[in-house]
């Protein structure tokens, strides 16, 4: 049942990770060919669309999102015509492709920077510090004048992934030049400058390329980034609430012009394509700013991503999610996973002493804001990311799951440094431990040693021995177990009017008085008359529950004798 105008108002996204999903020919790593294999796994589900972070050629150095050719699948995942094949068995089981898009920088493989490469500037010391470099192909990146005589790096701005975010380039001789090019996020990573008319022409031309080959849309990674603050300034460290666009590379206002270009291309499909924004903006009016009907349709909820198990503040952030984006009339989305964050279950398990553990302040850099070192009492985490995924699905607009969100897995910490990958990790010294721990490859069944991500016995990252119990298919067979639950709730979202997405003429969501702790709301009724109330317990003891037949609830003993126990939810009859 549709109950919006537009599928990707209300829609269930399932994202994943190509490297980590299923492999099919051995190699340890995840592929199309893997994917489609899997797609009987999405449908049963019940998901809409499918979200694939990037498939692109690349050295990656950055799993994908340095990407060396936008227009060519990388032969570790398979090959255009894998792609397209992948594309039609996905829509004849109705489901959607998002595909991603890294605009903000390419590889340092790609085509454009070896020319820049190739094109060595010259170190003169008459040049003054910041001074533009944009000869020929350098026009495509930012190239700066080091301070200092181009001895130290034109500026102070910090790199996403340690250290700051310039590399000094080599003149015709090999030697030092003195000039700098910058990457916000690793050095395998130059960030394009989009300002130039040759780099905002280009990338239209990537969209209508996967558009025309039949994708529905696109997430934008660093959607908030592409832009930077004239003149190159320095910035102070902004304070917890602080805009964003306080960061002189972060939402800066005409980083807007480029998404209303974007829009124009997507318009002219039918239907109609569209894009979710990687925006890590704040507050929420700025947020806004992405998602006017002009510019990109939907963006992730980073402030609901990275809440911690706290009632009052969860309200808070839906209130926020839903005014902000009410003043653009754009739908919310939901997400507690992705590829970058520590998995829910992890996250909101307290400590093993007892004590709840910090938010992650809406930061990437995760591994600063929560000690991983500290034991977590992993049994209230599931239980609580059961409980999660339920408020969330019951919440108006779009949800996202993440690949293994569905079985309830854990962030994993055993990995030996020597397999970890990010270059988060190795840029900082292991200080920052990366994410990694949520990219391990999916436990499908016991039929092989990787749990049958492949029939091998190799994965680029180890699996723990104790996700044999917790298989897709072990779950599949255990009526209690996460997956079925997920599978509960997206049938039931589908089939009650109440849960659909934000529309111009309904009343989105009713709060209940309760106490601070208890997360309680009703959907009002619609088409079929029916309201639903949504309770989750973020408390400590069991809160009584109002009239209403109870319809789901997150664990088999959730409920007893009209109370709802702490760590977990309900949806009933309102
Ligand atoms: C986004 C991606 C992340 C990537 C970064 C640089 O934040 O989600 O995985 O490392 O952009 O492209
Ligand atoms: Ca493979």
């Amino acid at each position: 049942m549709q109950r919006t105008t537009h599928w990707w108002q209300e829609a269930v996204v399932y994202q994943v990770y190509p490297r980590s999903f299923a492999d099919s020919n051995g190699d340890g790593i995840g592929d199309i060919k893997g994917i489609q294999s899997r797609v009987p796994h999405l449908a049963e589900l019940g998901v809409d669309a499918l979200w694939l972070s990037p498939h692109y050629v690349s050295p990656m150095l950055d799993a994908g999102y340095d990407v060396a050719d936008y227009r060519d699948v990388d032969p570790i995942f398979g090959n255009l015509s894998d792609f397209q094949e992948l594309i039609n068995t996905l829509h004849s089981s109705g489901i959607k492709l998002l595909v991603d898009i890294v605009p903000n920088h390419t590889s340092w493989e790609h085509a454009w920077f070896k020319e820049a490469l190739a094109h060595p500037p010259v170190n003169d010391p008459t040049v003054a510090p910041l001074t533009r470099y944009s000869e020929g192909p350098w026009a495509r990146y930012h190239l700066l004048r080091g301070r200092k005589n181009g001895t130290i790096e034109p500026n102070e701005w910090p790199s996403v992934f340690g250290g700051l975010t310039w590399h000094e380039v080599p003149d015709a001789a090999g030697q030092p030049s003195g000039w700098w090019y910058l990457h916000i996020f690793d050095k395998s990573q130059p960030d394009l400058d989009w300002t130039n008319p040759e780099v905002r022409s280009e990338f239209l031309g990537h969209l209508k390329f996967w558009f025309d080959m039949g994708v529905d849309g696109f997430r934008i990674d660093v959607a908030h980034g592409l832009a930077k603050a004239e003149g190159y300034p320095d910035f102070t460290t902004p304070k917890p609430g602080d805009p964003t666009n306080h960061v002189a590379y972060w939402d800066q206002d005409p980083v807007h012009e480029i998404w209303r270009e974007w829009r124009e291309v997507a318009e002219q499909y039918d239907p109609p394509r569209v894009f979710v924004a990687e925006a890590w903006v704040g507050p929420a009016e700025r947020n806004a700013l992405y998602l006017r009907d002009d510019e990109l349709h939907t963006g992730f909820n980073f402030p609901y991503l990275t809440a911690a198990w706290n009632g009052k503040a969860l309200r808070r952030i839906i209130d926020d999610s839903l005014e902000g984006n009410h003043l653009v009339g754009a739908p919310t989305t939901w997400v507690l996973e992705n590829h970058d964050v520590w998995r829910a279950a992890t996250r909101y398990a307290p400590l093993a002493t007892g004590e709840e553990a910090a938010s992650l302040d809406g930061n990437l850099d995760i591994s600063k804001s929560a000690d991983w070192s500290v034991p977590r009492d992993l049994v209230i985490g599931v239980k609580r990311a059961r409980a999660g995924i339920m408020t969330m699905l019951g919440l108006p607009g779009t949800a996202y799951i993440y690949q293994g969100q569905e079985l309830g897995l854990e962030e994993v910490f055993d990995i030996p440094d020597a397999m970890r990958q990010d270059p988060a990790f190795a840029n900082t010294g292991g200080e920052n431990l990366g994410r990694d721990g949520c990219r391990v490859p999916l436990p499908w069944d016991n039929t092989s040693n990787t749990f049958g991500f492949n029939s091998g016995s190799e994965s680029w990252l180890p699996q723990p021995s104790r996700w044999a119990e917790q298989t897709a298919a072990a779950q599949n067979d255990v009526a209690s177990s996460t997956l079925n639950l997920v599978r509960s709730a997206l049938k039931l979202r589908r089939s009650l009017a109440a849960l659909g997405g934000i529309t111009s003429d309904a009343v989105d969501l009713v709060w209940d008085e309760t106490p601070s702790d208890i997360v309680s709301f009703v959907r009002p009724a619609r088409l079929d008359g029916q309201a639903i109330r949504i309770v989750m317990n973020m408390g400590k003891t069991a809160y009584e529950l109002p009239a209403g037949e109870l319809l789901l609830s997150s664990d088999s003993d959730a409920v007893v004798a009209g109370s709802l126990a702490p760590h977990s939810a309900a949806w009933l009859k309102a």
